[in-house]
């Protein structure tokens, strides 16, 4: 019997895997299938070590290295799947998933989640992009996951609140190097500009550089094994294609 994180996976590659869909279009319903199971998901069923959790206080550089520590699970061409670690007191900076569809189940603590949504119509006016500003929203290890999509809160700076918190993310397509469309998908940063008003929750964001206090430290995954588990259903999946 397949580990609730390898049924995840597996389902996350059946939902996303470009090499088996016989359209480019994404299944929403499949998504929110996924979105449902991973909404069982907790920090016991990808082992994830106490140690990692600790709360030492709001993050001190000099005492807690990285401020946000990164663990990958499973990639391949269309999928990752990752779990960010916040101290307390931080926050992932303000970035976008271009193209992409996110996932994201809080697993531990509880975070801040500003997202916005970019108007393609308004488009970038010398680097400055006008944008919906969504309500802010605090996510807690109880409750389900929650989903970004290529035209819908597509951008968020996540902080974690009252202590350290982890969450799990399954992106579609990867960052970086895209090998099915010959495309570098690369992470972008963003800040509200200085002195911009919000007029029925628009925004103006500009683009800077990753921000300097932001960086990751790695850990080890050391839940249940993925690869081969996918990698088998993927066989099943491409032997049975006609069904999908
Ligand atoms: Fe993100």
């Amino acid at each position: 019997m397949a580990a609730l994180m390898q049924k995840i996976g597996s389902l996350a590659v059946r939902t996303f895997s470009r090499e088996l869909r016989p359209t480019s279009a994404v299944s929403l319903e499949k998504v929110n299938h996924l979105n449902g199971l991973l909404s069982n998901l907790t920090s016991n069923d990808i082992n994830l070590e106490a140690a990692l959790l600790t709360d030492r206080g709001n993050f001190e550089q000099s005492r807690d290295g990285a401020p946000v520590t990164y663990m990958l699970l499973y990639e391949d061409n269309d999928v990752t799947i990752c779990v960010f670690i916040l101290k307390r007191g931080v926050r992932l900076p303000l970035h976008d998933h271009p193209g992409m569809y996110g996932l994201l189940k809080v697993i531990h603590g509880s975070v801040s989640i500003q997202s916005y949504t970019m108007e393609p119509s308004r488009g970038n006016y010398e680097g400055i992009f006008s944008s919906i500003k969504h309500p802010l929203q605090t996510i807690t290890a109880q409750d389900p996951a929650c989903c970004l999509t290529p035209d819908m809160h597509n951008l968020h700076e996540i902080a974690s609140v009252d202590g350290p918190a982890a969450f799990l993310d399954i992106l579609s397509p990867p960052y970086g190097n895209d090998n099915r469309l010959g495309i570098e998908r690369e992470c972008h940063y963003f800040k509200e500009k200085d002195g911009s008003q919000t007029c029925h929750n628009r925004v103006q964001l500009v683009s800077i550089l990753s921000p300097p206090d932001f960086w990751c430290d790695k850990a080890d995954y050391k839940g249940p094994p993925l690869a081969g588990v996918i990698e088998l259903n993927r066989t099943s999946l491409e032997s049975n294609h006609s069904n999908y």
